[in-house]
C-alpha cells in the first residue's frame, strides 16, 4: 500500500520498488502529493530476497557423485568450471580434485591460494578477480568453486561479490570453522590495514556442500577451534547438542569428527540447524541482542592481545568458562553444571584460562565490546545448560571476582 494519494500515483513506479516524494506530514494528510507539488527530497526504498541452499554431502569429489555438477550443464556443451583452492588442500585432494573433473569432461581452471590469515587480504583477492577474467567466467552457467577454510571461502566470497557485482559460487568447506560457521550465513571479508575483517559484504553462495570427511585430514588444534563454536551453540540453545559432547567430545577430536559416525553427524546437523535459526531471522546483523555472540564479548581482545597464541576457537571457548563462571555467580546455573561445561572444554583439548583475564583487560574488553553493541553490554549469559538470557549490569568488580573463581574452578577439572 503506497501511503499517499491515489492521485499521486502518477509520479510513482508501483510495485516492490518505489520512489517516492517525501513531504511534510500535514501535506500528505492535505493530499498535496498530486502532480505539480513542490517535492523537496526523494526516498528510494527497495528490498532483495536472498536464498541459497546448505547441504550435507559426503564424498563431494567421488567420481560418482554429480552433487557439485548438478547447477547447470549447458545443452551439449562440456561444462566449464573455475576453483579456488586453498594451498594446503591442493596439497592433499588436488590430484583427486583434478581427477573428478577430467573424469566429468569438465573444463577447469584451479587458482591455488596461500593458506593463513596473512593472505587474507586485498592482494590475494585481487589475484582471485584475475583468475576470473583469465578464464571468462560466464556468469549465468559457471559458478565458481571455493574449496578451503574459512580464510579462503571469506575471501572467494568477497571476491565474486565484487567481480561484475555479483558472480554466483558454490562453497565446499574443508575446516570445521568452515562447515559450522564461515560456510552458513552471508557475511564475507578480508583482513586489511591491520583490522580483522575491516572489508567485506553480505553475499551469500548459491549453495554449500558440507563434506565431513575433508575433516579427516585438519590437525586436531582446528577440530578442537570447530567445537568451541559448535559447544557456543550447545550452551545458549541446544541441551541434546550438549548431551552429545558429555558423551563423545574426546572421540571427536581424536577422529577428527569421523566416529562414532551417527552421533558426528548429528552433532553437525544440530550445530548448523542452531545457527541458522539464529541467522535467518538477522541475515544483516540488524537485531544486536545475538546468542550466536555468545562467547565472543571478551574473546575479541583476548585473540588480539595473545597472537598468535589463541586461535578464534581457543579464545572463544576461555569467554565461554568466564561467563559460565559468573552465570554460575549469579545464581544462572549450579556448581555441577558448572563442573560439567569446563569438564567438556578439557576434553576438546580447549583452554578454559588465560593469563590475559585479568581485571583490566576483561573490563577493557567488555567496554571495547558496548561501543560495537550500540552503547549497551547485551551480554549473552547462559541459563542452565541450552537456554540464555541477556544482561546490561556487569561491573568491573563482578569480572574481577568472576575471573578469581574460574582460576580456581579449572584446577578442579585439570586435577
Ligand atoms: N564469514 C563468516 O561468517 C565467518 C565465520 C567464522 C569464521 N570466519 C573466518 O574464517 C577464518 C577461520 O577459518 P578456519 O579456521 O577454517 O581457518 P583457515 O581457513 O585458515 O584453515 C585453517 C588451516 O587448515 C588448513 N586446512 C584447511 N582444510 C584442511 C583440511 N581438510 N585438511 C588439512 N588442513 C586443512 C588451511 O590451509 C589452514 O592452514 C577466519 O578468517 C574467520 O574470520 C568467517
Ligand atoms: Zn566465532
Amino acid at each position: 500500500m503506497f501511503p499517499f494519494d491515489e492521485q499521486a500515483i502518477g509520479r510513482h513506479q508501483r510495485g516492490e520498488q518505489s520512489v517516492l516524494p517525501t513531504t511534510h506530514p500535514s501535506e500528505q494528510s492535505a493530499g498535496l502529493f498530486a502532480l505539480g507539488a513542490p517535492v523537496t527530497h526523494w526516498a528510494v526504498k527497495a528490498t532483495q530476497s536472498v536464498s541459497y541452499e546448505i547441504q550435507l554431502c559426503d564424498d563431494v569429489f567421488a567420481l560418482d557423485n554429480l552433487t557439485l555438477l548438478e547447477d547447470v550443464t549447458p545443452a551439449g556443451g562440456r561444462p566449464r568450471r573455475l576453483l579456488v583452492v586453498d594451498a594446503n588442500v591442493d596439497r592433499l585432494y588436488g590430484a583427486r580434485i583434478r581427477a573428478y573433473l577430467e573424469h566429468h569432461d569438465v573444463i577447469h581452471r584451479i587458482c591455488v591460494i596461500d593458506s593463513g590469515e596473512t593472505a587474507k587480504a586485498m592482494d590475494t583477492t585481487l589475484r582471485i578477480i584475475d583468475a576470473l577474467d583469465d578464464f571468462g567466467i560466464d556468469r549465468r552457467r559457471e559458478p565458481v568453486i571455493g574449496v578451503g577454510g574459512g580464510v579462503l571461502l571469506d575471501m572467494v566470497g568477497f571476491a565474486c561479490g565484487m567481480y561484475r557485482r555479483a558472480t554466483p559460487y558454490v562453497r565446499v568447506p574443508t575446516t570445521l570453522i568452515g562447515l559450522v560457521d564461515a560456510a552458513v550465513g552471508i557475511k564475507t571479508g578480508i583482513n586489511n590495514n591491520g583490522h580483522k575483517n575491516r572489508l567485506g559484504s553480505y553475499f551469500a553462495a548459491d549453495r554449500t556442500l558440507l563434506d565431513r570427511t575433508f575433516l579427516g585430514t585438519l590437525p586436531h588444534r582446528h577440530v578442537s577451534n570447530g567445537l568451541a563454536e559448535v559447544l557456543k551453540i550447545a550452551l545458549i540453545k541446544d541441551g541434546r547438542l550438549f548431551e552429545l559432547f558429555a558423551q563423545h567430545a574426546g572421540q571427536f577430536v581424536t577422529t577428527r569428527m569421523q566416529h562414532p559416525a551417527d552421533a558426528a553427524t548429528e552433532l553437525l546437523e544440530r550445530a548448523i540447524q542452531g545457527m541458522l535459526e539464529e541467522l535467518q531471522p538477522n541475515l544483516w546483523e540488524k537485531v544486536l541482542e545475538r546468542v550466536v555472540d555468545y562467547g565472543h564479548t571478551f574473546s575479541p581482545t583476548l585473540e588480539m592481545h595473545a597472537l598468535p597464541e589463541l586461535l578464534h576457537g581457543e579464545a572463544v571457548s576461555v569467554d565461554m568458562a568466564l561467563t559460565t563462571v559468573l552465570a554460575e555467580r549469579r545464581g544462572l546455573l549450579d556448581a555441577g553444571q558448572r563442573r560439567e561445561i569446563l569438564a567438556v572444554m578439557a576434553a576438546l583439548r580447549l583452554p578454559t584460562w588465560h593469563p590475559l583475564c585479568t581485571p583490566d583487560t576483561l573490563g577493557r574488553a567488555l567496554r571495547d565490546t558496548v561501543r560495537h553493541r550500540d552503547g549497551q553490554q547485551r551480554l549473552p549469559l547462559p541459563i542452565g545448560i541450552g537456554s540464555a538470557t541477556f544482561v546490561n549490569d556487569v561491573t568491573d568488580a563482578e569480572l574481577a571476582e568472576a575471573a578469581r573463581a574460574l582460576a580456581e574452578a579449572r584446577f578442579e577439572v585439570t586435577r
